[in-house]
């Protein structure tokens, strides 16, 4: 390494090299492909440490005869590289604002997701529907498992043991035999569960599936839902029931409710009732005071709609749970959902409703 620096240049502003850097800048500028590209042009042909810019700063150590001439020639030859840049700029910056928005394009006219949305199935909404009823009127929502103990679907609920629907052709057993376990035919074991687990007083609604050995058919379901309904608490009459009946057939039909219990028999409650609603078909054609349209499709002509069993709880019930019949009473309801449902709103094959064909469960929106 030397340590004298070189002697700096004599200054000169040389025309054929000013000609020579005009042309190479303006030569890079309109071969730049892009905005990026013509930066880099930017800085090195009209930057600190270019040909141009430095020609410009040596202006100023000239002899003095010769600034007016260098000037020109320098400023000039600046002044048309800086317009060409601009205008170079301006182009590319409009042609990469064209693309990005030819990039953005969204084609309105091409096919949609086609595929089939799902929908609630209507005995979801409509088992929804009858809990928002029971929540409204304070009651609670319990819910057992479907394999149930023998002991809670028969005899904690009084069921003789000879009782007919314990057997095979009735009841789905769970293997092996004599597991003592079944698939519940029912819900009232619910009933059984709220009263250990809760204690009275006591208000409960119990949704959920139950299962029978059946093969389906237009009516019959080897599995389908059941909702029951239990309320004990002390003085308890069937003046209660029949009044909560009332309301529970206004909020699924609307209109003037009325209730009708005819006299059965089930081995968990004393006394026991079959409960009818009055048709709401024939009651919103007819009015109340007239007889049913003899050819309604809902009722058959009778005027009233066969909604499942009710009645004052069995004391013997009360007891299995550990609830003591002498402070405490109690009334029961329980009734098939698919059968609402089809009374309700028309379905005429239970069959539709297992199939799983999404157009069924869509042609009843989301509130039924
Ligand atoms: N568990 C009965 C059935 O499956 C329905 C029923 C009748 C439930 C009377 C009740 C009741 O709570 O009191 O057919």
């Amino acid at each position: 390494m030397s340590d004298t620096s070189p002697a700096p240049e004599a200054p000169t502003i040389d025309e054929a090299s000013i000609d020579a850097a005009i042309d190479a800048a303006l030569a890079a500028i309109a071969a730049a492909p892009d905005t990026a590209a013509l930066k880099r042009v930017r800085i090195e042909h009209v930057g600190d440490a270019s040909v141009l810019t430095s020609a410009h700063r040596a202006i100023k150590d000239l002899p003095k005869e010769q600034k007016a001439t260098a000037g020109k020639l320098v400023g000039q030859g600046k002044g048309r590289v800086q317009k060409a840049l601009a205008a170079r700029q301006e182009e590319l910056a409009a042609a990469e604002e064209e693309a990005a928005l030819a990039a953005e394009t969204v084609d309105v006219t091409l096919p949609t997701d086609l595929r089939p949305r799902g929908a609630t199935h209507p005995l979801t909404t409509l088992t929804d529907r009858i809990n928002d009823f029971f929540v409204g009127i304070g009651w609670e929502i319990a819910e057992g498992p479907e394999i149930e103990s023998s002991w809670l679907n028969f005899d904690a609920l009084n069921a003789d043991p000879e009782h007919p629907s314990r057997s095979l052709q009735d009841t789905l057993y769970v293997a092996p035999e004599g597991s003592g376990m079944l698939l519940r035919t029912q819900t009232s074991p619910v009933q059984i569960r709220a009263m250990i687990e809760r204690g009275a007083p006591l208000y409960v609604a119990c949704p959920g599936t139950v299962y029978r050995a059946d093969e389906i058919d237009a009516t019959h379901s080897p599995m389908f839902h059941q909702v029951e309904g239990l309320a004990i608490d002390k003085d308890l009459t069937m003046a209660h029931l029949v009044g909560t009946l009332d309301a529970f057939a206004a909020h699924l039909f609307g209109g003037a409710p009325i209730t009708r219990l005819r006299p059965n028999h089930f081995p968990f409650t004393e006394p026991s009732a079959e409960m009818d609603f009055r048709c709401f078909r024939c009651e919103a054609r007819l009015g109340l005071d007239h007889d049913a349209d003899p050819d309604c499709r809902v009722c058959g002509g009778t005027g009233w709609i066969e909604m499942g069993g009710c009645g004052m709880v069995h004391p013997n019930v009360l007891r299995a749970a550990g609830v003591d019949p002498e402070q405490y009473q109690g009334f029961a309801f329980g009734l098939g959902i698919e059968r609402l449902l089809m009374l309700r709103n028309g379905v005429a094959d239970m069959r539709d409703m297992v199939e799983g064909d999404v157009r069924f469960s869509q042609h009843y929106g989301t509130e039924i």
